[in-house]
């Protein structure tokens, strides 16, 4: 029983010895301190703060602007339809000025295609991917009537915001490889509809058309 005692004792002492000498941590407390350090807290290391000079660099700043040519990713900074695929509220139809449809633009867009889409919609865009055949359901086939009469803007919207359980493809492909994803699924829609003499580079400054249902929260 004495030793239990003992045992007792040692132990509240050794614990307060233990936290006089560590401290307690952690970014509730306001004493953030402890008297000595066994291991550098992160909490204190060599960095610059937001706003504040540097010598470090020859312009005096230690902010740095973006790499000339980066591309924003995920949501468009621009409303323009070649960075939204929105005309004035409504999605449009077409490809923006910025877009000439041709047949590099095709090559790029079906190995983007092939890349980050056939796993889910399949290489000819059928919806019967490899993770279909694992069991994932709702995989949108791109030969049933609702993406064939979806307008382009909508599928570049799509592509760049993801949909249900499709993620956002903003930071895989650049806003130009996602209107060349948008050219060869329409390339791969005409396979079992249209004819080769349906233009495919319509201009859109006007064709818009539905209403747009933008969503508020963007998915990753
Ligand atoms: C992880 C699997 C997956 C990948 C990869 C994927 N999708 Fe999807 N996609 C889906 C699912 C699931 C749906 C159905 C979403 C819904 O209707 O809720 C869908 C729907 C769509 C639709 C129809 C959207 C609508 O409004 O009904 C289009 C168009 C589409 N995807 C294009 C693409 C393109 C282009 C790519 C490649 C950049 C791609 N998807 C990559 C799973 C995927």
């Amino acid at each position: 029983m004495k030793f239990l005692k003992y045992f007792f004792f040692g132990y509240v002492i050794a614990a307060i010895v233990t936290l006089a000498i560590v401290g307690i941590r952690g970014p509730a407390r306001s004493f953030t301190v402890p008297p000595m350090e066994l291991y550098p807290d992160m909490h204190r290391q060599p960095k610059y703060k937001a706003q504040s000079p540097s010598a470090f660099f020859a312009d005096g700043r230690s902010d740095r602007s973006p790499v000339p040519g980066t591309e924003p990713f995920s949501v468009p900074l621009q409303s323009t339809y070649y960075a939204s695929g929105i005309i004035e509220g409504h999605w449009g139809d077409g490809f923006p000025q910025e877009i000439t449809v041709d047949a590099d633009l095709l090559k790029r867009g079906q190995e983007r295609f092939n890349i980050n889409c056939a796993i889910c919609h399949g290489p000819a865009g059928y919806g019967d991917g490899v993770t279909t055949k694992l069991g994932l359901v709702g995989v949108a086939n791109m030969h049933q009537d609702l993406v064939m009469n979806m307008e382009d803007g909508r599928i570049f919207y799509t592509i760049t915001h993801g949909k249900g359980n499709m993620g956002s493809y903003a930071d895989h492909l650049t806003i130009k490889d996602r209107w060349a994803v948008v050219a060869y699924v329409r390339a791969l829609q005409r396979t079992t509809r249209g004819s080769l003499e349906t233009p495919m580079d319509v201009k859109p400054e006007s064709a818009k058309t539905e209403p747009a249902k933008v969503q508020t929260k963007t998915k990753k």
